[in-house]
Protein backbone atom coordinates (compact mmCIF):
# COMPACT_ATOMS: atom_id res chain seq x y z
CA UNK A 1 0.00 0.00 0.00
CA UNK A 2 1.15 3.72 -1.04
CA UNK A 3 2.11 5.52 2.16
CA UNK A 4 1.10 9.13 1.14
CA UNK A 5 1.41 12.56 2.41
CA UNK A 6 -2.24 14.34 3.35
CA UNK A 7 -1.27 17.33 0.78
CA UNK A 8 -0.88 14.83 -2.05
CA UNK A 9 -4.60 13.29 -1.29
CA UNK A 10 -6.00 14.68 -4.74
CA UNK A 11 -4.07 12.37 -6.64
CA UNK A 12 -5.67 9.57 -4.41
CA UNK A 13 -9.04 9.67 -4.58
CA UNK A 14 -10.52 6.32 -4.57
CA UNK A 15 -7.37 4.55 -3.55
CA UNK A 16 -6.71 3.12 -0.47
CA UNK A 17 -3.24 4.80 1.60
CA UNK A 18 -1.36 4.74 4.46
CA UNK A 19 -0.44 7.85 6.39
CA UNK A 20 1.82 8.94 9.55
CA UNK A 21 -0.34 11.19 11.50
CA UNK A 22 -1.23 13.02 14.50
CA UNK A 23 -4.67 13.40 16.18
CA UNK A 24 -5.24 17.46 16.38
CA UNK A 25 -8.92 16.95 17.52
CA UNK A 26 -11.85 14.51 17.45
CA UNK A 27 -15.72 14.35 18.14
CA UNK A 28 -17.37 11.31 17.96
CA UNK A 29 -21.23 10.02 18.59
CA UNK A 30 -22.00 6.17 19.09
CA UNK A 31 -21.73 5.18 15.46
CA UNK A 32 -19.18 8.07 13.60
CA UNK A 33 -15.97 9.56 14.96
CA UNK A 34 -14.20 12.25 13.07
CA UNK A 35 -10.70 12.95 13.89
CA UNK A 36 -8.71 16.29 12.61
CA UNK A 37 -5.36 14.50 11.51
CA UNK A 38 -2.39 16.77 10.63
CA UNK A 39 0.70 14.74 9.35
CA UNK A 40 2.96 18.41 8.79
CA UNK A 41 1.99 18.42 4.95
CA UNK A 42 -1.52 19.77 6.02
CA UNK A 43 -4.77 18.96 7.79
CA UNK A 44 -7.80 16.86 7.04
CA UNK A 45 -10.69 14.58 8.61
CA UNK A 46 -10.41 11.06 8.94
CA UNK A 47 -13.94 9.72 9.44
CA UNK A 48 -14.47 6.06 11.17
CA UNK A 49 -17.74 4.89 11.20
CA UNK A 50 -18.80 2.22 13.29
CA UNK A 51 -20.75 -0.15 10.85
CA UNK A 52 -17.37 -0.20 8.42
CA UNK A 53 -14.46 -1.16 10.63
CA UNK A 54 -14.01 -3.79 13.14
CA UNK A 55 -15.21 -2.70 16.69
CA UNK A 56 -11.71 -2.83 17.60
CA UNK A 57 -10.99 -0.26 15.58
CA UNK A 58 -13.55 1.57 16.50
CA UNK A 59 -12.71 1.72 19.70
CA UNK A 60 -9.42 2.74 19.33
CA UNK A 61 -10.51 5.89 17.26
CA UNK A 62 -13.19 6.74 20.18
CA UNK A 63 -10.27 6.75 22.53
CA UNK A 64 -7.85 8.75 20.45
CA UNK A 65 -6.36 11.41 22.68
CA UNK A 66 -5.32 15.15 21.37
CA UNK A 67 -2.11 14.70 19.53
CA UNK A 68 -1.35 10.56 19.67
CA UNK A 69 0.52 9.57 16.95
CA UNK A 70 -0.61 6.87 14.23
CA UNK A 71 -0.56 4.73 11.37
CA UNK A 72 -4.00 5.35 9.57
CA UNK A 73 -5.32 3.25 6.37
CA UNK A 74 -8.13 3.69 4.64
CA UNK A 75 -9.33 5.69 1.17
CA UNK A 76 -9.16 9.03 0.25
CA UNK A 77 -12.51 10.88 -1.20
CA UNK A 78 -13.33 14.04 -1.87
CA UNK A 79 -14.79 16.69 0.66
CA UNK A 80 -16.80 19.37 -0.98
CA UNK A 81 -17.48 20.49 2.63
CA UNK A 82 -14.50 21.31 3.81
CA UNK A 83 -11.89 23.90 2.23
CA UNK A 84 -9.16 21.44 1.77
CA UNK A 85 -11.19 19.44 -0.24
CA UNK A 86 -10.27 16.05 0.95
CA UNK A 87 -11.03 13.30 3.98
CA UNK A 88 -9.83 9.48 4.05
CA UNK A 89 -12.35 6.86 5.40
CA UNK A 90 -10.54 5.04 7.70
CA UNK A 91 -10.12 1.15 7.47
CA UNK A 92 -7.54 0.48 10.06
CA UNK A 93 -5.57 2.63 12.66
CA UNK A 94 -2.36 1.75 14.52
CA UNK A 95 -1.41 3.43 17.88
CA UNK A 96 2.59 4.80 17.61
CA UNK A 97 2.52 6.84 20.91
CA UNK A 98 -0.44 8.14 23.09
CA UNK A 99 -0.18 11.34 24.01
CA UNK A 100 -1.44 11.89 27.80
CA UNK A 101 -2.93 15.69 28.49
CA UNK A 102 -1.66 17.12 25.82
CA UNK A 103 -1.10 20.53 27.51
CA UNK A 104 -2.48 23.01 24.78
CA UNK A 105 -6.27 22.21 24.30
CA UNK A 106 -8.78 23.67 21.83
CA UNK A 107 -9.75 26.08 24.51
CA UNK A 108 -8.27 29.86 24.58
CA UNK A 109 -4.61 29.89 26.28
CA UNK A 110 -2.65 33.29 26.92
CA UNK A 111 0.09 34.30 25.02
CA UNK A 112 2.90 33.70 27.91
CA UNK A 113 1.37 29.89 28.24
CA UNK A 114 1.73 29.62 24.33
CA UNK A 115 5.04 30.74 24.19
CA UNK A 116 6.62 28.47 27.32
CA UNK A 117 5.28 26.04 24.97
CA UNK A 118 6.14 27.09 21.28
CA UNK A 119 7.67 23.42 20.59
CA UNK A 120 4.12 22.15 20.70
CA UNK A 121 2.44 25.53 19.59
CA UNK A 122 4.20 25.36 16.15
CA UNK A 123 1.60 22.24 15.40
CA UNK A 124 -1.83 24.41 15.55
CA UNK A 125 -3.27 25.23 12.06
CA UNK A 126 -2.49 28.93 12.18
CA UNK A 127 1.54 28.51 13.08
CA UNK A 128 1.58 25.99 10.76
CA UNK A 129 -0.18 28.53 7.95
CA UNK A 130 2.37 31.34 8.93
CA UNK A 131 5.43 28.64 8.64
CA UNK A 132 4.74 28.29 4.83
CA UNK A 133 3.94 31.57 4.09
CA UNK A 134 7.45 32.34 5.57
CA UNK A 135 9.05 29.22 3.84
CA UNK A 136 7.81 30.60 0.56
CA UNK A 137 9.10 34.01 0.89
CA UNK A 138 12.10 32.20 1.32
CA UNK A 139 11.90 30.03 -1.11
CA UNK A 140 10.56 33.32 -3.58
CA UNK A 141 13.64 35.01 -2.18
CA UNK A 142 16.11 32.83 -4.06
CA UNK A 143 13.96 32.99 -7.13
CA UNK A 144 14.06 36.37 -7.54
CA UNK A 145 17.40 37.05 -7.13
CA UNK A 146 18.60 34.36 -8.96
CA UNK A 147 16.75 35.28 -11.93
CA UNK A 148 17.76 38.64 -11.35
CA UNK A 149 21.82 37.45 -11.95
CA UNK A 150 22.51 38.07 -8.08
CA UNK A 151 24.88 35.77 -6.32
CA UNK A 152 24.21 34.74 -3.19
CA UNK A 153 27.20 35.43 -0.54
CA UNK A 154 27.18 34.24 3.06
CA UNK A 155 28.82 37.08 5.31
CA UNK A 156 30.28 36.22 8.87
CA UNK A 157 28.02 36.05 11.54
CA UNK A 158 31.31 36.48 14.73
CA UNK A 159 32.61 40.31 13.59
CA UNK A 160 35.18 42.43 14.92
CA UNK A 161 33.21 45.61 14.46
CA UNK A 162 29.21 47.33 14.30
CA UNK A 163 27.60 47.49 11.37
CA UNK A 164 24.92 49.58 12.50
CA UNK A 165 25.17 50.78 15.87
CA UNK A 166 27.47 50.28 18.74
CA UNK A 167 24.76 50.25 21.46
CA UNK A 168 23.41 47.04 19.99
CA UNK A 169 25.92 44.96 19.94
CA UNK A 170 26.24 41.16 21.39
CA UNK A 171 28.98 40.92 22.71
CA UNK A 172 31.34 37.45 23.27
CA UNK A 173 34.85 36.55 23.42
CA UNK A 174 36.81 35.67 20.32
CA UNK A 175 39.78 33.76 22.20
CA UNK A 176 41.40 36.23 23.93
CA UNK A 177 39.96 39.73 22.09
CA UNK A 178 36.47 40.95 21.45
CA UNK A 179 33.59 40.01 19.03
CA UNK A 180 30.59 40.57 18.30
CA UNK A 181 27.68 38.68 17.04
CA UNK A 182 26.59 40.47 13.21
CA UNK A 183 24.03 42.86 13.16
CA UNK A 184 23.57 43.04 9.23
CA UNK A 185 26.13 41.51 6.63
CA UNK A 186 26.33 44.61 4.57
CA UNK A 187 30.09 45.87 5.16
CA UNK A 188 31.22 42.17 3.83
CA UNK A 189 28.30 42.45 1.44
CA UNK A 190 30.02 45.67 -0.21
CA UNK A 191 33.12 43.96 -0.68
CA UNK A 192 31.35 40.96 -2.49
CA UNK A 193 29.91 43.28 -4.63
CA UNK A 194 32.93 45.11 -5.41
CA UNK A 195 34.02 41.06 -6.14
CA UNK A 196 31.08 40.01 -7.75
CA UNK A 197 28.85 42.94 -8.88
CA UNK A 198 25.15 42.13 -7.75
CA UNK A 199 24.88 39.56 -4.65
CA UNK A 200 22.24 39.23 -1.61
CA UNK A 201 22.74 37.42 1.85
CA UNK A 202 20.52 35.67 3.86
CA UNK A 203 21.15 35.33 7.31
CA UNK A 204 20.49 35.39 11.15
CA UNK A 205 21.52 39.16 12.45
CA UNK A 206 21.34 39.93 16.41
CA UNK A 207 20.59 43.30 17.93
CA UNK A 208 21.30 43.82 21.44
CA UNK A 209 17.64 46.18 21.65
CA UNK A 210 16.17 46.41 24.48
CA UNK A 211 12.92 46.97 22.63
CA UNK A 212 9.55 44.90 24.15
CA UNK A 213 7.26 45.79 20.60
CA UNK A 214 5.53 43.71 18.23
CA UNK A 215 7.70 44.45 15.22
CA UNK A 216 11.15 43.45 17.35
CA UNK A 217 12.94 40.41 17.54
CA UNK A 218 16.53 40.51 19.45
CA UNK A 219 17.69 37.55 16.77
CA UNK A 220 16.32 38.02 13.11
CA UNK A 221 16.67 36.87 9.72
CA UNK A 222 17.70 39.80 6.93
CA UNK A 223 18.00 39.39 3.14
CA UNK A 224 20.50 41.86 2.03
CA UNK A 225 21.06 42.86 -1.87
CA UNK A 226 24.58 44.80 -2.39
CA UNK A 227 24.52 46.39 -6.03
CA UNK A 228 27.81 47.71 -8.19
CA UNK A 229 27.42 50.62 -10.63
CA UNK A 230 23.74 51.06 -8.62
CA UNK A 231 22.23 54.24 -7.71
CA UNK A 232 19.56 54.67 -4.81
CA UNK A 233 16.58 55.21 -7.29
CA UNK A 234 17.87 52.40 -9.22
CA UNK A 235 18.16 50.11 -5.79
CA UNK A 236 14.56 51.55 -5.41
CA UNK A 237 13.29 50.22 -8.44
CA UNK A 238 14.65 46.32 -7.33
CA UNK A 239 12.81 46.36 -3.64
CA UNK A 240 9.81 47.35 -5.00
CA UNK A 241 9.84 44.80 -7.51
CA UNK A 242 10.87 41.88 -5.21
CA UNK A 243 8.56 43.05 -2.59
CA UNK A 244 6.07 42.76 -5.23
CA UNK A 245 7.49 39.46 -6.24
CA UNK A 246 6.57 38.25 -2.70
CA UNK A 247 3.45 39.53 -2.22
CA UNK A 248 2.25 37.77 -5.46
CA UNK A 249 4.71 34.22 -4.64
CA UNK A 250 2.61 34.08 -1.56
CA UNK A 251 -0.89 34.75 -3.26
CA UNK A 252 -0.17 32.04 -6.39
CA UNK A 253 1.53 29.26 -3.67
CA UNK A 254 0.10 30.19 -0.40
CA UNK A 255 -3.95 29.87 -1.11
CA UNK A 256 -4.85 27.97 1.49
CA UNK A 257 -2.48 28.87 3.88
CA UNK A 258 -3.97 32.17 3.52
CA UNK A 259 -7.49 31.23 4.02
CA UNK A 260 -6.84 29.89 7.51
CA UNK A 261 -5.34 33.25 8.56
CA UNK A 262 -8.11 35.04 6.82
CA UNK A 263 -6.18 36.81 5.54
CA UNK A 264 -7.55 39.42 2.10
CA UNK A 265 -6.34 38.18 -1.04
CA UNK A 266 -8.05 41.26 -3.04
CA UNK A 267 -5.94 43.49 -0.66
CA UNK A 268 -3.00 41.74 -1.02
CA UNK A 269 -3.15 41.46 -4.41
CA UNK A 270 -3.06 45.45 -4.67
CA UNK A 271 0.28 45.33 -3.17
CA UNK A 272 1.56 44.12 -6.34
CA UNK A 273 0.75 47.52 -7.78
CA UNK A 274 4.05 49.33 -9.25
CA UNK A 275 5.71 51.98 -8.50
CA UNK A 276 5.28 52.27 -4.69
CA UNK A 277 4.75 56.24 -3.91
CA UNK A 278 7.49 58.16 -2.57
CA UNK A 279 7.57 60.58 -0.25
CA UNK A 280 10.34 62.56 1.42
CA UNK A 281 11.80 62.84 4.89
CA UNK A 282 10.48 66.58 5.09
CA UNK A 283 7.20 65.98 2.89
CA UNK A 284 6.92 63.12 5.74
CA UNK A 285 7.16 65.24 9.26
CA UNK A 286 5.00 68.00 7.28
CA UNK A 287 2.20 65.92 6.74
CA UNK A 288 2.76 64.43 10.55
CA UNK A 289 2.85 67.91 11.73
CA UNK A 290 -0.21 69.07 9.89
CA UNK A 291 -1.82 66.09 11.41
CA UNK A 292 -1.32 67.32 15.22
CA UNK A 293 1.72 64.90 15.87
CA UNK A 294 4.49 66.02 17.59
CA UNK A 295 7.41 65.55 15.43
CA UNK A 296 10.45 68.12 14.58
CA UNK A 297 12.53 67.71 11.77
CA UNK A 298 15.91 65.73 12.95
CA UNK A 299 13.74 63.32 14.49
CA UNK A 300 13.20 59.45 13.84
CA UNK A 301 9.77 58.49 13.17
CA UNK A 302 7.97 55.84 15.90
CA UNK A 303 5.07 53.18 14.81
CA UNK A 304 2.08 55.78 15.31
CA UNK A 305 3.54 58.18 12.83
CA UNK A 306 5.19 55.77 10.30
CA UNK A 307 1.29 53.65 10.84
CA UNK A 308 0.07 57.12 9.80
CA UNK A 309 2.07 57.49 6.95
CA UNK A 310 1.32 54.27 6.15
CA UNK A 311 -2.58 54.84 5.86
CA UNK A 312 -2.32 57.68 3.42
CA UNK A 313 -1.13 54.72 0.25
CA UNK A 314 -2.74 51.86 -0.76
CA UNK A 315 0.75 50.07 -1.12
CA UNK A 316 4.23 50.23 0.70
CA UNK A 317 5.56 53.67 0.83
CA UNK A 318 8.91 54.79 0.66
CA UNK A 319 10.17 57.78 2.82
CA UNK A 320 13.56 58.97 1.09
CA UNK A 321 16.57 60.95 2.65
CA UNK A 322 16.42 61.14 6.48
CA UNK A 323 18.75 63.16 7.88
CA UNK A 324 21.90 62.28 8.34
CA UNK A 325 22.13 62.46 12.02
CA UNK A 326 20.01 59.16 13.03
CA UNK A 327 21.73 57.46 10.21
CA UNK A 328 24.24 55.14 10.05
CA UNK A 329 28.10 56.23 9.60
CA UNK A 330 28.02 54.95 5.45
CA UNK A 331 25.13 56.09 3.99
CA UNK A 332 25.71 58.65 1.14
CA UNK A 333 25.09 62.16 1.31
CA UNK A 334 22.97 63.67 -0.66
CA UNK A 335 24.52 66.08 -3.60
CA UNK A 336 22.79 69.35 -3.13
CA UNK A 337 22.17 68.75 1.09
CA UNK A 338 24.99 67.95 3.72
CA UNK A 339 21.51 67.40 6.54
CA UNK A 340 20.41 64.44 4.67
CA UNK A 341 21.72 60.85 3.25
CA UNK A 342 20.56 58.99 0.02
CA UNK A 343 18.71 56.78 1.64
CA UNK A 344 15.19 55.23 2.03
CA UNK A 345 12.82 52.61 4.31
CA UNK A 346 10.29 51.25 3.09
CA UNK A 347 7.42 51.15 5.12
CA UNK A 348 4.66 48.63 5.09
CA UNK A 349 0.44 49.00 4.61
CA UNK A 350 -1.66 48.37 7.71
CA UNK A 351 0.75 49.51 10.58
CA UNK A 352 2.94 46.75 9.74
CA UNK A 353 6.41 49.10 9.76
CA UNK A 354 9.07 49.36 8.01
CA UNK A 355 10.40 46.20 6.34
CA UNK A 356 13.17 47.84 4.38
CA UNK A 357 15.97 49.60 5.37
CA UNK A 358 18.16 50.64 2.50
CA UNK A 359 20.40 53.08 0.99
CA UNK A 360 23.27 54.53 -1.68
CA UNK A 361 26.68 53.53 0.36
CA UNK A 362 29.51 56.80 0.58
CA UNK A 363 32.11 55.67 -2.34
CA UNK A 364 34.60 58.61 -1.60
CA UNK A 365 37.88 57.35 0.96
CA UNK A 366 37.95 60.90 2.73
CA UNK A 367 34.71 61.06 3.61
CA UNK A 368 33.42 57.66 4.27
CA UNK A 369 36.66 58.13 6.83
CA UNK A 370 35.43 61.29 8.28
CA UNK A 371 32.24 59.78 8.89
CA UNK A 372 33.50 56.69 10.69
CA UNK A 373 35.92 58.95 13.06
CA UNK A 374 32.86 61.41 13.45
CA UNK A 375 31.04 58.14 14.67
CA UNK A 376 33.37 57.65 17.42
CA UNK A 377 34.89 53.90 15.72
CA UNK A 378 38.02 52.39 15.53
CA UNK A 379 39.34 53.13 12.37
CA UNK A 380 41.55 50.09 12.65
CA UNK A 381 38.39 47.96 12.38
CA UNK A 382 37.36 49.80 9.58
CA UNK A 383 40.59 49.48 7.59
CA UNK A 384 39.50 46.81 5.08
CA UNK A 385 36.09 48.38 4.35
CA UNK A 386 37.72 52.04 3.65
CA UNK A 387 40.19 49.84 1.28
CA UNK A 388 37.62 49.08 -0.72
CA UNK A 389 36.92 53.00 -1.54
CA UNK A 390 40.86 53.17 -2.69
CA UNK A 391 40.79 50.37 -5.07
CA UNK A 392 38.37 50.88 -8.06
CA UNK A 393 35.46 52.84 -5.86
CA UNK A 394 32.14 52.36 -7.64
CA UNK A 395 28.52 53.95 -6.87
CA UNK A 396 26.91 51.38 -5.12
CA UNK A 397 23.50 50.80 -3.28
CA UNK A 398 21.84 48.07 -1.25
CA UNK A 399 18.77 47.51 1.02
CA UNK A 400 18.17 44.82 3.99
CA UNK A 401 14.59 43.63 4.31
CA UNK A 402 13.65 41.74 7.86
CA UNK A 403 12.60 38.87 6.71
CA UNK A 404 9.70 38.07 10.24
CA UNK A 405 9.08 41.80 9.50
CA UNK A 406 7.79 40.51 5.85
CA UNK A 407 5.98 37.30 7.21
CA UNK A 408 4.23 39.56 9.94
CA UNK A 409 2.79 41.59 7.24
CA UNK A 410 1.61 39.14 4.67
CA UNK A 411 0.48 36.28 7.10
CA UNK A 412 -1.71 39.41 8.88
CA UNK A 413 -0.86 38.61 12.13
CA UNK A 414 -0.75 40.45 15.28
CA UNK A 415 2.99 39.84 16.38
CA UNK A 416 6.26 39.39 15.22
CA UNK A 417 6.84 36.81 18.05
CA UNK A 418 4.62 34.22 15.81
CA UNK A 419 6.89 34.35 12.57
CA UNK A 420 9.83 32.84 13.77
CA UNK A 421 9.52 29.18 15.08
CA UNK A 422 11.45 30.48 18.02
CA UNK A 423 11.82 33.91 18.76
CA UNK A 424 14.34 35.48 20.83
CA UNK A 425 12.84 38.00 22.30
CA UNK A 426 14.00 40.60 25.52
CA UNK A 427 13.24 38.36 28.57
CA UNK A 428 12.88 35.02 26.63
CA UNK A 429 15.39 32.49 25.35
CA UNK A 430 13.10 29.28 26.46
CA UNK A 431 12.27 26.97 24.23
O1 LIG B 1 17.14 49.21 8.88
P1 LIG B 1 18.15 48.17 9.26
O2 LIG B 1 18.76 48.27 10.60
O3 LIG B 1 19.23 48.19 8.10
C1 LIG B 1 20.39 47.49 8.05
O4 LIG B 1 20.76 46.67 8.86
C2 LIG B 1 21.18 47.74 6.79
N1 LIG B 1 22.57 47.38 7.04
C3 LIG B 1 20.59 46.94 5.67
C4 LIG B 1 21.34 47.13 4.38
O5 LIG B 1 21.29 48.23 3.83
N2 LIG B 1 22.02 46.11 3.90
O6 LIG B 1 17.46 46.74 9.16
C5 LIG B 1 16.91 46.32 7.94
C6 LIG B 1 15.56 45.67 8.17
C7 LIG B 1 14.49 46.58 8.76
O7 LIG B 1 13.87 47.35 7.77
C8 LIG B 1 13.55 45.58 9.41
O8 LIG B 1 12.71 45.00 8.41
C9 LIG B 1 14.49 44.50 9.90
O9 LIG B 1 15.68 44.61 9.13
N3 LIG B 1 14.80 44.68 11.32
C10 LIG B 1 14.26 43.94 12.31
N4 LIG B 1 13.36 42.93 12.29
C11 LIG B 1 13.02 42.37 13.46
N5 LIG B 1 13.52 42.76 14.65
C12 LIG B 1 14.42 43.78 14.73
N6 LIG B 1 14.92 44.12 15.92
C13 LIG B 1 14.83 44.41 13.51
N7 LIG B 1 15.69 45.41 13.22
C14 LIG B 1 15.66 45.55 11.88
MG1 LIG C 1 16.04 50.77 9.63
Amino acid sequence: MKKIQISHSKDYVGKEVKIGAWVANKRSSGKIAFLNLRDGSAFFQGVVVKSEVSEEVFQTAKNLTQESSIWVTGTIQEDTRSKFGYEIHVKDIEVINEAVDYPITPKEHGTEFLMDHRHLWLRSSKQHAIMHVRNEIIRATYEFYNKEGFIKVDPPILTGSAAENTTELFHTKYFDRDAFLTQSGQLYMEAAAMALGKVFSFGPTFRAEKSKTRRHLIEFWMIEPEMAFMDQDQSLEVQEQYVAYLVQSVLDNCDHALDVLERDKELLKSYTQLPYPRISYDEAVDMLQKNDFDVTWGEDFGSPEETFIAKQYNTPVFILNYPKDIKPFYMKEHPDRDDVVLCADMIAPEGYGEIIGGSEREDDYEKLKAQIEAFGLDLEEYNWYLELRKYGSVPHSGFGLGLERTVTWLSGTEHIRESIPFPRLLNRIYP
